[in-house]
């Protein structure tokens, strides 16, 4: 079988890797994949949101099964594309990827029925949303409505800055047409969790737990990133707690997208937050997390293959999913300066026998040259968790390129949570 798997970063090169591990895949494609995923596959210079080029793609390398993996794409209707010339796909179609691509319809979404999650308010107007904040609760949060590549959420500690975050959205615009309307909402607090499943639109398999690490620096300090690294699985999310997420948000969620007429069909990601009320949704992703899949594609035991095949079916109740009663642990190796300013073009030099998952590099004249803020992720399984990150932490000083700079405290807060 001919696969193509859409994207070019770590979390496309766990996926590609693990797909490998099927024995009925022959050959895979990846658009536009980077310069270390090009050892897994052969790479084709098609952007990621160039919906019409992997359309055509597709046709001309008659593709068997497509993966569309990053959110730009799903919420441009790079499924609705494929399917339309008969390329079974893994992911949501757009209709249903705006779960994701609409912070206002994921809001009304929870609220129509009764998903826990934050109390909000919508503006599409400058001086409504200053009024209100006069009066809103201190901290708040302030959420561009579309996609800004997961830059669009501001902690907003005092009145002014509040005020200033949505002034910076809606006048100025820094995140585009993505800030003509914003969410105000509720500050909570409590350890998050993320939790990736397969969703075929009726059955839901949640995947391992696991944590990131959104800041830049060690301590949870500094700014927000792309995610530094990751653990799975997430200690703070007990068996009881995905007893209640089950029935009180996947459910409810694939069910309400249902009755909107938006089935929804690949990874549902829920970000959640355990909260002293209970678990509730900070936000949904469309689509594989990361740096998070780095960590829990590699303790899947079933074949991803088929399991994306049956999701694409409507056929998830007859797949095998099991994970490993193991942990992993994936340290990102990013370049300094990264989530702003940095240099790259650097030689990278690394192990080939380990799973390390290349985001930000590219091939000159045969040499891996940095290319990106987040340049790889290091991934180790261990028996337990501090056996895992003990290992990937051993692993990354065996990789080298000038530059580097990755957070030290990786999984310190889980195995802190573990201890307890
Ligand atoms: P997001 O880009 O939606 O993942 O949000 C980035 C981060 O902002 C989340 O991982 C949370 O740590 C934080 N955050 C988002 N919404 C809230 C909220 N309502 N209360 C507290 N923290 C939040
Ligand atoms: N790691 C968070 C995300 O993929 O959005």
């Amino acid at each position: 079988m001919k696969i193509m798997v859409v994207g070019g970063g770590g979390r496309e090169h766990a996926i590609i890797k693990k797909l490998k591990e099927s024995s009925r895949i022959s050959k895979i494609y990846a658009l536009p994949g980077n310069g270390g995923i090009a050892a897994d596959a052969e790479c084709v210079a098609i952007g990621a949101k160039d919906i019409d080029g992997i359309r055509d793609f597709a046709k001309q390398e008659k593709i068997d099964f497509a993966v569309v993996a990053p959110d730009d794409p799903l919420v441009l209707g790079a499924v609705d594309a494929l399917e339309g010339i008969g390329v079974p796909c893994f992911g949501p179609r757009a209709n249903a990827a705006i779960i994701e691509g609409s912070k206002v319809f994921s809001k009304n979404l929870m609220k129509k029925y009764n998903i826990p999650t934050a109390e909000y308010e919508v503006f599409s107007d400058l001086d409504a949303a200053l009024k209100y904040l006069e009066t809103a609760p201190i901290p708040t949060v302030i959420k561009a409505d579309g996609l800004a590549l997961g830059k669009g959420v501001i902690i907003a500690q005092t009145r002014d800055e509040a005020k200033n975050a949505v002034r910076s959205m809606m006048e100025d615009k820094i995140f585009g047409e993505s800030g003509n309307n914003v969410v105000i909402e509720e500050f909570l607090t409590g350890p998050e969790v993320s939790v990736l499943s397969f969703t075929d639109g009726e059955t839901v398999i949640p995947m391992v737990s696991s944590m990131d690490h959104k800041r830049a620096k060690d301590g949870d300090e500094g700014l927000n990133t792309g995610g530094m690294g990751t653990i799975a699985p997430n200690p703070y999310y007990t068996k009881e707690i995905a007893k209640e997420c089950m029935e009180k948000i996947f459910l409810p969620t694939i069910d309400a997208m249902n009755k909107e007429g938006r089935t929804f069909k690949g990874c549902l990601y829920f970000g959640l937050m355990l909260t002293e009320k209970g678990p509730k949704v900070i936000e949904y992703n469309c689509r594989f997390g990361d740096p998070e899949t780095q960590v829990v594609l590699p303790l899947l035991e079933s074949d991803l293959f088929e399991i994306m095949q049956h999701t694409a079916k409507g056929t998830l109740k007859d797949a095998e999913v099991k994970f490993a009663d193991k942990a992993a642990c994936c340290v990102v190796m990013a370049s300094s300066g990264y989530p702003q300013k940095y240099d790259s073009g650097f030689e990278i030099t690394m192990p080939g026998d380990k799973n390390i998952y290349v985001a930000g590099a590219k091939l000159e004249n045969g040499k891996l040259l940095t290319a990106g803020g987040r340049v790889l992720g290091v991934t180790e399984v261990g028996a337990s968790l501090k056996e895992a990150i003990d290992a990937a932490y051993e692993t990354v000083e065996t990789v080298r390129f000038e530059n580097a700079y990755f957070r030290r405290d990786i999984g310190q807060k889980a195995l802190a949570a573990e201890n307890a």
